[in-house]
């Protein structure tokens, strides 16, 4: 029996690849997540006295916790997905940045180092790069020139893994994903928020001119990228992975509200958010040589979320009442329009 621990796995992509590892014979995982907002059993409830699966409630900066999980279950690698990712709640504060993803990374790299474990996949951003020229696509040696304070806590992360490969030989690499997107996505995320919105025939807040561009790749394909990558990446190598599925945030919106039946009205212009990159696209030829590529089309996948969202209305609306309907005012009712940015 192998075992894998997951960081994040009660969140969006995290719970998704618990699920994914879970359907891989011989493995066990083990998932340590600090059930931030974010973070939520629920989406595992499926995996109630699963013998392969054990949940670990905790932070990964706590190095001292990661060093007693790694040896007690005998974790022979680390996927790290715990992270906070929302770009908008790190303009208006990114301590907890700093702390899960700078400090925690380090943590984590710690007792990779220190217990010689034989993998450790650091899952990154296509945001690192920054804002990509048109026609211009990132492959995996361009420069970090991250615009959000999110963005610069994941690169901050990056070089501290680069560091620790080379300086202690810690057999880490680094993924960098573009948009993600599917079920049990948390409501503040364009998608899921769009998606809310209209069901609930609320106002779609859509930053500036709507023209920024994203590529958007369904949960499920990046899970497949990431097994693939842990068995087969070469340490101290990054790859891209993306879906070349590439969108305008307006385009997104219109294509939910037309599966929603819902009017385009609810398009509801807002203004910009500062340092707004305005595009990303990445090449992803390393994991394409290894035999990777994206199946589920977006209109496909789009459709997919869209229903799940439908049919588990109960989960996303007790979030929305829940710490989210509090950070919604402060950013779109407060800090958006406030003019004091
Ligand atoms: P998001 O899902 O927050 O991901 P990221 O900023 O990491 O790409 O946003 C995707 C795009 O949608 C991004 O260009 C910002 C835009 N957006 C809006 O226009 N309105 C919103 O309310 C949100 C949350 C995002």
């Amino acid at each position: 029996m192998r075992t894998i621990l997951v960081t994040g796995g009660a969140g969006f992509i995290g719970s998704h690849l618990v699920r994914y590892l879970l359907q891989q014979p011989g493995v066990r995982v083990v998932n340590l997540d600090a059930l931030t907002y974010a973070g939520e059993l629920q989406r595992l409830s499926e995996l109630e006295g699963e013998p392969r699966y054990v949940f670990v409630h905790g932070r990964i900066e706590d190095e001292e916790l990661v060093a007693q999980v790694c040896r007690r279950y005998e974790v022979e690698g680390i996927i790290n997905c715990a992270a906070q990712t929302h770009v908008d709640r790190s303009i208006l504060r990114a301590d907890a940045f700093v702390e899960t993803n700078v400090r925690g990374t380090y943590a984590l790299l710690q007792v990779a180092r220190q217990q010689r474990l034989r993998r450790f996949l650091q899952l990154s951003t296509d945001e690192v790069y920054g804002e990509a020229s048109e026609g211009f696509r990132y492959a995996e040696d361009s420069p970090l020139q991250p615009s959000s304070p999110y963005a610069a806590t994941k690169a901050a992360a990056d070089h501290l893994v680069s560091a620790f490969v080379r300086t202690y030989g810690v057999p880490a690499f680094i993924v960098r994903s573009c948009n993600v997107y599917g079920p049990y996505q948390f409501p503040e995320k364009l998608i899921p928020m769009s998606i809310c919105n209209a069901l609930c025939d609320e106002p779609i807040p859509l930053y500036g001119d709507g023209l920024q561009r994203r590529e958007w790749l369904y949960v499920e394909d990046l899970c497949r990228a990431l097994w693939l990558l842990y068995e087969r990446a070469e340490p101290g190598r990054v790859y891209n992975v993306s879906s070349q599925e590439e969108r305008s945030n307006l385009e997104v919106v219109q294509a939910i509200l037309q599966l929603l039946g819902k009017p385009q009205e609810l398009i509801r212009p807002v203004p910009d958010r500062p340092g707004h990159d305005r595009r990303y696209a990445m090449e992803s030829q390393r994991v394409a040589a290894l035999g990777w590529r994206a199946e589920v089309p977006f209109a496909e996948g789009l459709q997919r979320t869209v229903r799940w969202y439908i049919e588990h209305r109960p989960w996303w609306e007790r979030l929305r009442a829940a710490e989210y309907a509090q950070y919604r005012r402060q950013w779109y009712e407060g800090y958006l329009h406030s003019g004091q940015r």
